[in-house]
């Protein structure tokens, strides 16, 4: 039997064989990197904020955006890989997250201590609402793979959104 040669190799195409078909892949997939985008984003602001935190606090609110920052970043690998078995492709760089991202970046040079959990609750937030609408994707194609972990990811956001709504609690 002939080998294929590198060029062959090279263009092969990268779909992983799936019994849920053309469309779920193309759907899902897309629903899966607008998600990774928000992840990767949110995943930076929040170290942004654990980086540049100050005040009497500081030692709580570094350690609970450190402790999200790692839940986050943990999610990335799983939400890539899905799109992998699915046959899609994912994301490939730092340029596509800026382009595909929902989440809005955070550039000032000082923010409060409580602007900043204020803010991180209403990503999370919008981020779990998100999850639902990829769910409902997932759902529709009878992915219960995908939906089975998105459930868990949408737990998680709901426990980040808990803790920075209580940590920011004004007179607390
Ligand atoms: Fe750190």
């Amino acid at each position: 039997m002939k080998r294929p040669d590198a060029k062959t190799r090279r263009m092969a195409p990268l779909q992983t064989p799936t019994d849920l078909g053309a469309a779920a892949s193309k759907d899902i997939s897309a629903a899966m990197n607008l998600l990774l985008a928000d992840f990767f984003a949110l995943y930076l602001k929040t170290k942004n904020f654990h980086w540049h935190v100050s005040g009497p606090h500081f030692r709580d609110y570094h350690l609970l955006l450190d402790e999200q920052a790692d839940q986050l970043y943990a999610t990335t690998d799983p939400i890539a890989e899905r799109v992998r078995k699915l046959g899609g492709a994912t994301l490939r760089s730092i340029g596509q997250i800026s382009r595909l991202q929902r989440v809005l970046d955070n550039d000032a040079d000082y923010v409060t201590p409580l602007d900043m959990l204020a803010e991180l609750r209403e990503d999370n937030q919008r981020l779990a609402a998100s999850l639902r609408e990829a769910h409902a994707v997932c759902e529709h194609h009878g992915d219960v793979a995908t939906t089975s972990l998105i459930e868990v990811w949408i737990d998680e956001a709901e426990r980040r959104v808990w803790f920075l709504y209580e940590t920011g609690r004004k007179g607390a």
